[in-house]
């Protein structure tokens, strides 16, 4: 069983939950309109976020040199912790050591203020084959890392806010949980055992299943969907948002069933980002962690199970939260039911597959995924969407 702490609740990745909201947002408020200012990108926004709320812990500001060439190359921060992908601050133009930076959301909100600690190159040769087993800059992680700046800036935050665009149609307030909340959630339900789904789609029947076997075996199940930056043509988190609480209104028991989003970045880095999607669900309180058939993958650049298998080489006294590892799961027309190699014996002649872009073609052209692919409820949401 994962370590856990007197209240019962799994520990936080490094033994503390980071909280890096700071208590006189006013002077900074202030302090700020005499600095320099950076603006970030949606992903280092995102980054930020998370590191505020202590999604990041043991992380209490982006990544300094020795923790950067140490996650790349041996997916462990230098204190020795498990840690799968650089959190990195690269710019353009690098303020000096020991300066303040006023940090700016996309939007022009002000999100922290970071203290300059280290200034280091941004090495991108030693980044992309390690995090994304790939150097082809058609994978949108990779990409993404090209695009950023040849300079990387570390040091502690000050955050003033946690979601820098309140009223806007992706802040889901209501749903927005930091870890600390999570935890406390988890404590008032008496849940001892919880396992957490990730997702970046609609929960579709495969999904649900894997949802399903999990609560069988655990307290509870939070549903904690990614709604920071996705690539273009990933379907947009206010659509996915409504199929959820369509979803489990209607098939899941409320009483075991809780949904709360995650405002980080997808990188796509498939084995890696499993490793950091269950390191952050730790420190959320959770102990089980669902990893399906090529998590976090995109295109043919991860095998089937490898984001399995990653969990394999890790020490679990560090990881400490569970994998739960599911095969390729499908309805199978000849067990009238969800099934996967596991658990019946018949060919894919007899499966129902789609592919998320099959999905998104049949949406396109007015067609209704069929209910052995997604409920019902589901798809009718998702063909309002589609049809604009
Ligand atoms: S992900 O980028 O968040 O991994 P997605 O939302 O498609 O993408 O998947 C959420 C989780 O469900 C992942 O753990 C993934 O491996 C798993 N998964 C998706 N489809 C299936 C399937 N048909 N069978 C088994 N696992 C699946």
């Amino acid at each position: 069983m994962p370590s856990t702490t007197t209240r019962g609740l799994i520990a936080p990745h490094g033994g503390t939950l980071v909280d890096r909201l700071a208590p006189n947002a006013d002077e900074l408020r202030k302090e700020a309109e005499s600095l320099p200012t950076i603006t970030l990108s949606p992903k280092q926004s995102c980054d930020l976020e998370m590191i505020t709320i202590g999604a990041f812990s043991p992380l209490t500001g982006f990544m300094g040199e020795a923790d950067f060439k140490s996650v790349c190359t041996d997916m462990k921060l230098a204190d020795g912790n498990i840690w799968p992908i650089p959190i990195l601050l690269a710019v353009q133009d690098a303020p000096k050591v020991g300066s303040r930076v006023a940090l700016k959301a996309p939007n022009g909100v002000l999100q922290a203020i970071m203290t300059v600690e280290e200034v280091f190159p941004h090495d991108k040769k030693l980044e992309i084959p390690h995090v994304f087993r790939t150097e082809d800059e058609a994978h949108p992680g990779v990409a993404q890392v090209m695009s950023e700046g040849d300079t990387c800036i570390a040091g502690p935050v000050e955050s003033l806010t946690v979601c820098v665009d309140p009223d806007g149609p992706e802040a889901f307030l209501d749903f927005r949980l930091t870890p600390a909340q999570t935890r406390d959630a988890f404590s008032e339900r008496g849940w001892r055992t919880v396992g957490a789904f990730q997702t970046r789609n609609p929960i579709h029947r495969a999904h649900e299943y894997l949802c399903k076997c999990t609560q069988e075996i655990c307290d509870g199940l939070l549903i904690h969907p990614l709604v920071g930056e996705t690539k273009e043509g990933d379907i947009p988190a206010k659509t996915r948002m409504e199929c959820y609480q369509i979803l489990i209104e209607k098939y899941f028991r409320p009483d075991r069933t809780m949904l709360s989003v995650m405002p980080a970045a997808m990188r796509y880095a498939g084995p890696r980002e499993a490793v950091l999607h269950a390191l952050v669900r730790k420190n959320y309180g959770v102990t089980h962690f669902i990893v399906g058939r090529d998590h976090a993958g995109v295109g043919n650049y991860y095998g089937t199970y490898d984001a399995q298998n990653i969990f394999d080489e890790l020490d679990s006294d560090n990881l400490a939260i569970t994998p739960l590892k599911f095969e390729h799961a499908a309805w199978c027309k000849a067990c009238e039911g969800m099934a996967s190699g596991k658990t019946c014996p018949h060919g894919p002649e007899e499966k129902i597959f789609l592919s998320g872009t099959k999905v998104r073609e049949m949406l396109r052209e007015g067609k209704t995924p069929p209910m052995e692919f997604t409920r019902p409820e589901v798809a009718e949401a998702l063909t309002a969407w589609a049809r604009g």
